[in-house]
């Protein structure tokens, strides 16, 4: 039998609490991230943890990830439950194949059956995600500032020019500033 690795395998796809993934799991994470983000710190995450991620393994191997925060949000008056997508990556030579949108879509799935308002994220490029129904919005935003684990303070009603939002449930997005009530993912 062949154990070279089928990179036309579909990835399957796996809902994991953070605190839950074993050591070499991890250790994937942590690989897969630092290939997709350059300068990726020597962790799993950015600023903190995420709550739960979707792992796509392929023929026993790591092969694309999503961070998904639980975060209530205040924007203008409104209090909003939402998904935060995080450090979205795939590895290079599984691109262009859809997985992405289908970690997308995972998150999408999950946010409606959890009766989430929203999800959101924070993108510069926005191709992926007007194609997998997110809107660009541009809400000041206010958020806790946080380096290598320490809190340096506030920012304020900022615009991010990031800011995209995925309608899960029937509210409209609201106006106004949004504050994020904890720090930016
Ligand atoms: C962005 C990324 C996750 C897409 O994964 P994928 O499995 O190839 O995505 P899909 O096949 O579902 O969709 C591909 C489309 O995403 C879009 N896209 C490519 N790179 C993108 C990027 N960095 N940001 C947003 N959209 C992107 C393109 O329109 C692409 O279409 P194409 O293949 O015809 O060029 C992958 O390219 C990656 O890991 N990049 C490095 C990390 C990164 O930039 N993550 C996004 C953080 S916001």
């Amino acid at each position: 039998m062949d154990h070279e690795r089928d990179d036309s395998e579909p990835a399957a796809i796996s809902r994991v609490a953070e605190p839950e993934i074993p050591p070499d799991l991890t250790h994937q994470v942590q690989a897969l991230l630092q290939a997709c983000f350059p300068e990726y710190p020597s962790r799993t995450y950015f600023k903190l943890p995420p709550h739960f991620r979707y792992l796509a393994v392929a023929a026993g191997e790591l092969v694309g990830q999503v961070g998904v925060e639980l975060r209530v949000i205040r924007a203008g008056r409104n209090v909003l439950r939402t998904f935060g997508v995080v450090d979205l990556c795939v590895s290079e030579s599984q691109r262009s194949r859809g997985l992405a949108g289908q970690l997308l879509a995972e998150v999408t799935q999950l946010a409606g059956s959890c009766g989430m308002d929203f999800v959101i994220l924070f993108a510069d490029d926005d191709r992926l995600y007007t194609r997998n129904g997110w809107a660009r919005v541009a809400n000041p935003c206010t958020w806790l500032k946080i380096h290598e684990h320490a809190t340096l303070g506030v920012a304020t009603a900022q615009d991010t020019g990031a800011l995209m939002v995925k309608k899960i449930g029937q509210r409209a997005w609201p106006e106004g500033e949004v504050d994020l009530l904890g720090h930016v993912f």
